[in-house]
C-alpha cells in the first residue's frame, strides 16, 4: 500500500541525498581536520514532524539541552532502553515505521577561519543511528542512512568564515531499521565521531590498492587506482616497507583516475601470524596521504580457502561494538584493548557481527594480525518470525538499499589486508537482492571471498557458512558434499551465554580433523550488560530491566568477556582449546612428549617451553626448551632432560608445561603464556599411618539426637531425619548440617531448555530424603553410625536407596561413606540430571579455602582445559564466578581434598576418590531466585557440594547440548571422604597421611 506522502526516512528507494561516494579512510592524511565531537545542543522530540519551526536556522536552540557527541541518547536520559533479539518493536509494514518516531535534533556552532574556507569543507559522520538529515547555516545539505557506515557531505558552498551552524536531525526509526534488526539494544543518535575535513581543491579523493602475490607466493603484485578531485594534478607515490622505498614514481595525469601497477620481488607477506605492512604514500604539492597495505593472496585451492597458498583455520570470535556505559559508542583505546586481548587469547579471526566497525578497528586488525569477516550492516531477522522471511530480501524494489550496504562497506574497507571475506549481512533469508549485492561486491573487489550464512544453498557465496551446527550435522558437512563442495566456516558457534560454553574441544577436534571445515567464530565477544548503580548496588542490566517488553532478557549476556572486561572462564577455556600448539604424552616414557604445530605460518622456534615436575604444589625439577623448531602443521617428539628424583610419600606428580612466546610482540611481551597443560605422571607411593587412640567415645541419645563425643570430637545425628546435624570439636561446630543427597544445580543458561522439565516435571529442586533406619554400633576405637534413607523428589517414582556409614574415631576423625542405588518403580524419569552428589553446610566462620584438585578457576567436565591439578588457596567468596545473570558457578573438578578454615583451625575433608566441589556463601535456591548478583541472598552457613558427577555445561542456550558422556544419568553411585579438624598450615601434610 503506497502512501500519499512518502516521508524521506520511509523511502526505501533512496540510499541517501547529497552524500558523497564512499571511499577509503586514509591511514594518514595531511589535510586539516576539526573534530566535531564534544558538546552539542540537543532537542529530543517524539516525532520528526514535531520539530520546532525554523530549528535548522542559525541562532535557534540556545535553550535546548546539551548532549555529548558521540553518544546514544538512550544512555543520556532520553527515550527508553529496549533490547530484543529478533523482534521489531513495531508492526512489520515495510517501509513504514511508527508515527511516534523518537527524534533528536543536534546543533553545533563551528568556527572556521579565513584560511579554512579557501579550501573545501567535507562534513563526515562516522556513524549515526538510524537515518538523518543535515543542514548547514540553515541550508539543506542532505540525508543519509545505514547506521554503521560513514556519510560524507561536501558543504563547501554552505560554509563561511566565522561561525557556522550545523544541524542534524536523527530519526530512531526509518526504512533502514527494517535492515538493522540485529540482536542488540535499540540505540540511537550520533554515536560515532563527527569531523570536518579541510579538503584541497585538487585532493586525492580515493585510493584503491591490491597487494597480491604471484604463484610462488613470494613476489608481490601491486596495483593501485587513485582517484583525484581534479584532472591534471601532479602526483608522486612511494611504496615503502618500514620506511624504505620499494617502489616509487611520479606522474601527471590528464584524467581524474590514475592506475599504477608494479611487481615487487620478495615481499614480506601479510598473514594474521605475520602482519607485515607496507605504506603507500601519495603526495601532491598540497597534500600527502598514506594508505597501508599488505601483500597476501586469498583464493580457493582444491576446495579450501587459502591465505598465501596455505589452508588456514579460523579460530575466531564475533565482535559487536559495545561498552557497558556507552552502548555502541566505543573509544579507540577500547578497540585496541579488544584486539590485544583477542591476540593474547589465541584468537586469529574476528567477524564484525553484524555491521562494519569503526574504520580504526581494521587498522588494528591489519597491525596486530587478525583475519576479518567484514559484514554489511544488514539483518531483517524479524521477518522470519512472521513466516515471510524473503519479504523484502526477494523484492527488487529494495535492491538498491541492499546493495548500498555492501558497496559502501567495500569501498571504505577494501585496502585492509586483514579482511579476507565480505559478508553481505546476517539472518535475512536469501533472494534477488543478495544476488545483486554479491555481483556488486565482485565487480568492486574480486580478491576476497563472499560470505553470507543466509545463502543457505551457498548459491552466490564462496564459502558455505552455517551457525550453531550440531556436531552430527557438522560431521555430515565434513564427510559429504552437503550444499556443494565449497569450504565450510561456522560463522557462529559456542554460544557463550552465562556459564559456558562447554564442549568446545569436540568442535576444535572436528575443525582440525576435516579438510572442508575451516574453523569458526565463537558467539560472542561481549556480555552486553548496561552498567547501573542504584544505591549500594552496582550491577549490569539486561533486557527487561528497563520495563522493556517484549524482550529477550539476558540473551544479550552471551559473551566470553564480562561487561567489566573480566575474561570469563569460557574465554580461558577457548584460549586453551584453540592454542596453536598441542602437546601429548608418549605412552610409556615420561620424558617424551609429542609437540604439534597448529600455526599456519609460524615455526615453533617462536615459542619456548617451560616444563616443571611438580609434587602436587612443590617444584621438583624444571627446565626451559628454547631451541624448538617445528614447521607449521608439522610435529616432533621432544625428550625432556628429566633426571631421577626422590619421591615423597603419598604424593602425586605432574609434568606441567607452559608454552610461552619467545619474543616481544605488539600485543604481549616475551614470556606471554600461549598454552598450558599438565601430564599426570601417576607415580604415587602410598605409606600408611595408624590412627592414634584417644579417650573412649561417649554415646548418648536424647530426644531424637544421637551424640558421639570425646575431647577430640562431637558428632551429632538426628535419628528422626536420618542425618548428621553437627560435626566439631568441643564447642566449635565445623559442619552444621548434612550431608544430604542432591541432584539439582541452580539453572545455567545452557540448561534453559531442560529447566522446565527439571523443575516442573521432575521437581529436582524439591528433594525429600526419608529415613529408613538409624543404627549404631561400637567397635574398637570407633563408633559406627549407619543410616538408610530413600531419596526422591515430589511425585516421582525414580529415586535412590542410600546408605550412609559414619565412622567416628577417638582421634577425632570421621569417615563418611555414601552408597546410592538408583531405583525406578514407574516409567517417568529425567533423561539426565544436573548432578549426583551431596550437599552439607559448614560453619560461616570458615571462609578460607584450600583444595587439591583442578584450578585455579572453575572447571566442569566439558570445560576444564584452562585448569590443572594443584593445591590452591582462596576464599569462599572468591571461588565464585560472578555471572551477570546468577547461575551455578564455581565448581572445581577432580578434588582430592579441601579445607575450610577460620585462620586458626580448619576442617579438612579428604576424598577416597576424586569428587567435584562447590563452596559458596549462598544456597542453590537463592542463586536460582536472583536476577542480579546483588540479589543473591547470603546464607548463614557455608554451602558445600561434593559431587559424584556433575553434568557438563554444553552450549545449548543456542547450540549443542552436553555430549552424552557428559550427562549425569540416573545411576548407582558411591563416595567416601574423611573429616578431620586441623591447625591452619598443616592441611597439606595432614592430607598426605593415609590411614589404615
Ligand atoms: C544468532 C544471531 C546472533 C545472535 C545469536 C544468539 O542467530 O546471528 O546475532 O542473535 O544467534 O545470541
Ligand atoms: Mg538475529
Amino acid at each position: 500500500m503506497a502512501r500519499k506522502t512518502v516521508k524521506r526516512w520511509e523511502n526505501h528507494q533512496i540510499t541517501g541525498i547529497g552524500r558523497r561516494e564512499a571511499r577509503t579512510a586514509f591511514y594518514k592524511d595531511s589535510q586539516s581536520r576539526i573534530s566535531l565531537n564534544g558538546e552539542w545542543k540537543f532537542k529530543y522530540i517524539d516525532a520528526p514532524e514535531l520539530s520546532p519551526e525554523g530549528f535548522e536556522k542559525p541562532g535557534v536552540g540556545n535553550e535546548w539541552d546539551n548532549i555529548d557527541v558521540p553518544s546514544v541518547w538512550q544512555l543520556r536520559g532520553y527515550d527508553k532502553m529496549h533490547y530484543t533479539d529478533v523482534l521489531y518493536p513495531f508492526p512489520i509494514n515495510p517501509p513504514y515505521v511508527p508515527d511516534e518516531n523518537p527524534t533528536g535534533i543536534y546543533k553545533k556552532i563551528v568556527n572556521l577561519d579565513d584560511q579554512w574556507v579557501q579550501k573545501d569543507t567535507i562534513l563526515k559522520f562516522h556513524g549515526v543511528d538510524s537515518a538523518f538529515d543535515v543542514w548547514v547555516n540553515g541550508n539543506y545539505v542532505g540525508f543519509s542512512k545505514v547506521s554503521r557506515l560513514p556519510s560524507e557531505f561536501d558543504i563547501t558552498e554552505f560554509v563561511k568564515s566565522g561561525e557556522n551552524d550545523v544541524t542534524v536531525r536523527v530519526y530512531k526509526w526509518s526504512d533502514g531499521t527494517y535492515l538493522e534488526d540485529q540482536d542488540m539494544w535499540w540505540l540511537s543518535g550520533i554515536y560515532r565521531d563527527v569531523e570536518l575535513i579541510n579538503e584541497e581543491k585538487n585532493a586525492v579523493l580515493d585510493v584503491q590498492i591490491d597487494g597480491s602475490l604471484d604463484d610462488s607466493y613470494t613476489n608481490g603484485l601491486f596495483t593501485s587506482k587513485i582517484k583525484m578531485k581534479q584532472a591534471g594534478t601532479n602526483i608522486k607515490w612511494k611504496l615503502s616497507y618500514k620506511g624504505e622505498a620499494v617502489f616509487e614514481g611520479e606522474a601527471s595525469f590528464k584524467d581524474k583516475e590514475i592506475y599504477i601497477s608494479a611487481d615487487i620481488p620478495s615481499v614480506h607477506t601479510w598473514t594474521a601470524e605475520t602482519p607485515e605492512l607496507y605504506d603507500f604514500t601519495i603526495s601532491t604539492d598540497t597534500q600527502e596521504v598514506t594508505v597501508r597495505c599488505g601483500f597476501r593472496r586469498i583464493e580457493i585451492k582444491d576446495k579450501n580457502f587459502c591465505v598465501n597458498g596455505q589452508v588456514i583455520l579460523l579460530n575466531g570470535v564475533n565482535h559487536h561494538d559495545y561498552n557497558p556505559k556507552e552502548g555502541r559508542t566505543v573509544t579507540r583505546e577500547q578497540m585496541e584493548d579488544d584486539i590485544r586481548l583477542m591476540k593474547q587469547y589465541n584468537i586469529n579471526a574476528v567477524r564484525c557481527s553484524h555491521y562494519p566497525a569503526n574504520e580504526y578497528f581494521y587498522d588494528l586488525c591489519d597491525e596486530y594480525g587478525l583475519y576479518v569477516i567484514n559484514e554489511a550492516d544488514l539483518e531483517c531477522h524479524g521477518f522470519e518470525w512472521v513466516e515471510n522471511y524473503t519479504w523484502i530480501t526477494d523484492d527488487e524494489s529494495w535492491k538498491n538499499v541492499y546493495v548500498d550496504r555492501s558497496v559502501r562497506m567495500v569501498k571504505r574497507d577494501r585496502n585492509h589486508p586483514s579482511i579476507i571475506m565480505w559478508s553481505m549481512g546476517n539472518e535475512s533469508a536469501f533472494g534477488c537482492n543478495f544476488r545483486s549485492a554479491a555481483q556488486a561486491i565482485r565487480e568492486l573487489d574480486d580478491t576476497r571471498l563472499i560470505h553470507y550464512e543466509g545463502d543457505f544453498e551457498a548459491e552466490v557465496t564462496d564459502v558455505y557458512s552455517t551457525m550453531y551446527t550440531r556436531l552430527k550435522g557438522l560431521k555430515e558437512i565434513a564427510e559429504y558434499e552437503v550444499k556443494g563442495d565449497k569450504p565450510h566456516v561456522m560463522c557462529e558457534y559456542g554460544h557463550a551465554m552465562g556459564n559456558g560454553p562447554g564442549g568446545l574441544k569436540a568442535y576444535q577436534d572436528m575443525y582440525r580433523k576435516y579438510k572442508r571445515l575451516q574453523g569458526g567464530f565463537l558467539w560472542e565477544w561481549y556480555d552486553h550488560g548496561i552498567h547501573t548503580v542504584e544505591g549500594d548496588n552496582e550491577y549490569y542490566k539486561y533486557g527487561g530491566n528497563y520495563g522493556d517488553f517484549p524482550t529477550n532478557g539476558n540473551f544479550c549476556i552471551d559473551g566470553i568477556l564480562m561487561p567489566d572486561r573480566t575474561p570469563s572462564p569460557g574465554m580461558e577455556e577457548y584460549k586453551q582449546i584453540i592454542a596453536p600448539i598441542e602437546i601429548t604424552p608418549i605412552a610409556g616414557n615420561i620424558k617424551k612428549i609429542k609437540i604439534e604445530n597448529y600455526y599456519d605460518f609460524l615455526n615453533l622456534s617462536t615459542v619456548i617451553i617451560n616444563w616443571e615436575i611438580k609434587a602436587e604444589n612443590e617444584s621438583v625439577q624444571k627446565g626451559i626448551i628454547d631451541d624448538l623448531s617445528v614447521s607449521p602443521h608439522d610435529s616432533c617428539v621432544l625428550e625432556l632432560p628429566i633426571t631421577p628424583f626422590e619421591m615423597l610419600i603419598n604424593t602425586d606428580y605432574y609434568l606441567n608445561v607452559l608454552v610461552c612466546q619467545k619474543e616481544d610482540r605488539k600485543y604481549a611481551s616475551s614470556g606471554h603464556e600461549i598454552k598450558k597443560l599438565q601430564i599426570p605422571l601417576n607415580i604415587r607411593r602410598d605409606e600408611f599411618v595408624v590412627r592414634e587412640k584417644d579417650d573412649k567415645l561417649m554415646i548418648n541419645e536424647v530426644q531424637g539426637v544421637l551424640s558421639i563425643t570425646n575431647k577430640n570430637v562431637t558428632a551429632k545425628f538426628s535419628t528422626v531425619y536420618g542425618k548428621l546435624i553437627s560435626f566439631g570439636k568441643g564447642e566449635t561446630e565445623y559442619i552444621t548440617d548434612g550431608p544430604r543427597m542432591n541432584v539439582y544445580r541452580a539453572t545455567i543458561d545452557n540448561d534453559m531448555y531442560k529447566k522446565d522439565d527439571w523443575m516442573n516435571k521432575y521437581f529436582i529442586q524439591k528433594p525429600v530424603e526419608e529415613t529408613e533406619y538409624v543404627d549404631f554400633e561400637e567397635a574398637e576405637d570407633k563408633v559406627i553410625v549407619k543410616i538408610g534413607t530413600f531419596f526422591s523428589c515430589y511425585n516421582q517414582s525414580w529415586g535412590f536407596e542410600c546408605v550412609y556409614v559414619y565412622e567416628i574415631y577417638s582421634c577425632g576423625q570421621m569417615k563418611v561413606e555414601i552408597q546410592g542405588r538408583a531405583v525406578q518403580r514407574g516409567k517417568l524419569e529425567p533423561p539426565f540430571l544436573p548432578r549426583i552428589g551431596i550437599v552439607m553446610k559448614g560453619n560461616q566462620n570458615l571462609q578460607n579455602t584450600m583444595w587439591y584438585g583442578m584450578g585455579p578457576g572453575e572447571s566442569y567436565i566439558d570445560s576444564n582445559a584452562a585448569s590443572v591439578m594443584g593445591i590452591y588457596e582462596s576464599t569462599i567468596d572468591e571461588m565464585m564466578t560472578n555471572y551477570v545473570f546468577p547461575q551455578e558457578n564455581g565448581h572445581r573438578e577432580n578434588v582430592k581434598w579441601f579445607s575450610i578454615g577460620d585462620g586458626e583451625n580448619g576442617l579438612l575433608c579428604r576424598m577416597e576418590n576424586k569428587l567435584g566441589l562447590n563452596l559458596a556463601n549462598y544456597t542453590d535456591e537463592s542463586l536460582e531466585k536472583a536476577q542480579h548478583p546483588f540479589e543473591i541472598e547470603k546464607s548463614n552457613d557455608v554451602i558445600i557440594h561434593l559431587d559424584y558427577r556433575h553434568s557438563g555445561l554444553g552450549s545449548n542456550s543456542c547450540g549443542e547440548e552436553q555430549l552424552e558422556e557428559n550427562k549425569v544419568k540416573l545411576q548407582d553411585f558411591s563416595m567416601a571422604f574423611t573429616f578431620s579438624i586441623v591447625k591452619n598450615g598443616t592441611e597439606i601434610n595432614e592430607a598426605r597421611k593415609q590411614y589404615i
